[in-house]
């Protein structure tokens, strides 16, 4: 995780720096630094906290001049969260300041063999580690900074992301990327190195992403320069045109990310399904899976891999893949699978679902199933990122940049796609009539129009809210295919308010949780209609016979559930398959507004980062 941000050009580098440090905390927000070089020196301002404390900070400490600087919001992995740790960090000399993102797994190793040459160091910190190799390289070798960054980083185990400076050698900054992404902005006469495009957006729409095992120089008036780490191989830059735009990045009136993207799930799953489901010739058109056809009808199973809310989007479409299309369907952590020598042959396809795409763990399970064969299909919200470029073919969710660190429309625009899949699937394997596959496509039309009358129970839930903000536990209940919807409004919760949640399916609850309830607990329980709804009104009375306190989401119309729950909140009837894109949207707006009430930091919960770039 951690965001980088550098700016070289013929601008002020400091408000570049600031408000795409902004843009990137979302990747963490444990301290922030900025170093900026003003034609004769360079200063260094960092400390723990937010960038808004680092604006704070270099108010007194830093003049704000220079039109090169680079800049690091941190999620802490070596060393706590503290002004030393915090980066940019400088070499020895004070010659060199590097900003990195990942993990030197030997770091150690080299921090000894330096020490043991007389470097000193001052955080604890896997970063300053490198840049003193970097520095003694370039000591050593007498070569330039360039050259003494592809050497060390040769030495190197582990992953980063990395921007270097060379205060004696201004003018010039060196990029490396190996598991972390790293995406440069190419503006006339200037350069953007960032994370993600957001912090130059603005700017420029030109980016070049670089790919794992590459590095390049960027030097101020000549064309940027990208070599292969290992060998030096000159790599020609691909210019992408960026199709996002800054009203997508903002909040758009909204007091939160997390709201704002939790309103736009209408329009998100519409632009999901546009141009792939197209309803009055009853097809269903994706290139990656028309392509690919013969893998899917051939496997054997289909396993997915993810983490998260995308681990819970794929217990959804295990429920619909197997239902409609009757290939077995096996879903599994990326970071579990990556570890235990799996079973995996050239008959399985793996279907990889991730909103950052670049989720290490993710990325090493994708890895993992391609080195032995399978045929590996992404399912990734950020076009161009690490997992989209890994997988053999994908299907992008179109949701949108997602910038709440809690998934929202991320999660119901993943069960989109992976629906179209199932049903497209269906139908060439002949699992589904003709009959019921346009009712389907129907239906799933319909989803946008129905998310939206689901979000006008929004006021209803803020009063429910209230009674519930000082809980201590709260218990998710649900079925079928409203199991992982239990799960993921559990998470929600336990994300951004810090209250302890468990999602349960609603039969196993005598077999543990119900030793849990009494008059204090809530039961958020999802009894739609058409999913086991007799089973689950028992499950209730069970709960309510403990005094426990229901809140549950049915359809609307009910009656019985209405006589016994506490509070109920009504959501639009549909097809039961397609019922998660909907009970999801209250249990999304409760956990929004108990955190608002907690004065809990709703878009970037503590300890949590919304690009997992580490294992
Ligand atoms: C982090 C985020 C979650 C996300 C998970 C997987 O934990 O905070 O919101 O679900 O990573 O991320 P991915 O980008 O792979 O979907």
């Amino acid at each position: 995780m951690c965001g980088i941000v550098g700016y070289i050009g013929h601008r002020e580098a400091y408000p570049i720096i600031i408000e795409g440090l902004k843009r990137l905390e979302y990747r963490g927000y444990d301290s922030a630094g900025i170093a900026l070089f003003d034609g004769n020196s360079l200063k260094i301002s960092k400390t723990k906290g937010k960038v808004s404390d680092l604006e704070e900070r270099s108010e007194k400490e830093i003049t704000k001049n220079g039109s090169l600087g680079i800049g690091h919001t941190r999620w802490a992995t070596h060393g706590v969260p503290n002004d030393v740790n915090s980066h940019p960090h400088a070499s020895n000399s004070g010659d060199l300041a590097i900003i990195h993102n990942g993990i030197i797994e030997n770091y150690d190793s080299l921090k000894k063999e330096l020490i043991s040459r007389g470097y000193t160091f001052q955080s604890d910190t896997d970063t300053e580690v490198l840049i003193n190799l970097i520095e003694d390289v370039k000591k050593k070798e007498n070569v330039k900074l360039g050259k003494a960054v592809q050497i060390a980083l040769n030495q190197v185990i582990g992953a980063y992301a990395i921007a270097v400076f060379d205060k004696s050698k201004p003018g010039e900054v060196v990029i490396a990327r190996l598991g972390s992404p790293l995406a440069v902005g190419v503006g006339e006469d200037e350069f953007f190195i960032a994370s993600d495009a957001s912090p130059f957006i603005e700017y420029t729409k030109n980016a070049i992403y670089l790919e794992d095992e590459e590095m390049a120089i960027i030097r101020l008036g000549k064309e940027i320069k990208i070599r292969k780490i290992i060998d030096d191989s000159l790599v020609d830059p691909y210019v992408q045109e960026l199709q996002m735009n800054l009203e997508e990045i903002e909040k758009g009136g909204y007091e939160h990310f997390m709201l704002k993207e939790i309103h736009e799930q209408p329009r998100a799953i519409r632009d999901t399904y546009r141009g792939r489901l197209l309803r009055d010739e009853a097809i269903i058109k994706m290139a990656g899976v028309e392509d690919n056809m013969k893998k899917f009808l051939n496997a054997d199973r289909i396993i997915i891999i993810a983490c998260g809310t995308s681990w819970h989007a794929g217990l959804v479409a295990e429920y619909i893949f197997e239902e409609f299309s009757r290939i077995p369907v096996e879903v599994e952590y990326a970071s579990e699978f990556r570890y235990r020598n799996p079973v995996i042959t050239e008959k399985d396809v793996v279907i990889a679902i991730s909103q950052s795409g670049e989720t290490a763990d993710t990325l090493a399970a994708i890895k993992l199933a391609k080195s032995k064969g399978a045929f590996v299909f992404g399912v990734c919200n950020v076009v161009g990122s690490s997992i989209a470029r890994e997988t053999d073919a994908g299907a992008y969710t179109h949701a949108g940049p997602e910038i709440g660190v809690a998934s929202t429309k991320a999660f119901t625009t993943q069960i989109t796609v992976l629906t179209l899949i199932a049903l497209r699937l269906a139908r060439a394997k002949g699992t589904m009539s003709s009959s019921d596959f346009r009712l389907y496509l129907q239906e799933l039309e319909l989803i946008p129009q129905k998310v939206e009358q689901a979000l006008k129970v929004d006021e209803h839930v803020k009063q429910i809210a209230k009674e519930y903000l000082l809980s201590t536990n709260c218990l998710y209940l649900g079925r079928g295919y409203n199991f992982p919807v239990a799960l993921e409004g559990a998470l929600k919760l336990k994300e951004i308010s810090y209250i302890h949640a468990e999602g349960y399916p609603a039969a196993e609850m005598k077999h543990g949780p119900i030793a849990l309830i009494d008059d204090r607990m809530p039961v958020i329980v999802i009894a739609t209609s058409k999913g086991h709804y007799e089973k689950v009104v028992s499950n209730i009375q069970e709960i309510k016979s403990r005094k426990g306190k229901i809140i549950a989401v049915v359809t609307e119309g009910d009656t019985a559930v209405k006589e016994i729950a506490d509070h109920v909140i009504e959501i639009p009837d549909s097809e039961e398959a397609f019922s998660p894109l909907l009970t999801t949207i209250p249990l999304q707006l409760l956990s929004y507004h108990i955190a608002v009430m907690r004065n809990c930091n709703v878009d970037q919960p503590r300890n949590l980062a919304k690009s997992v770039t580490v294992e």
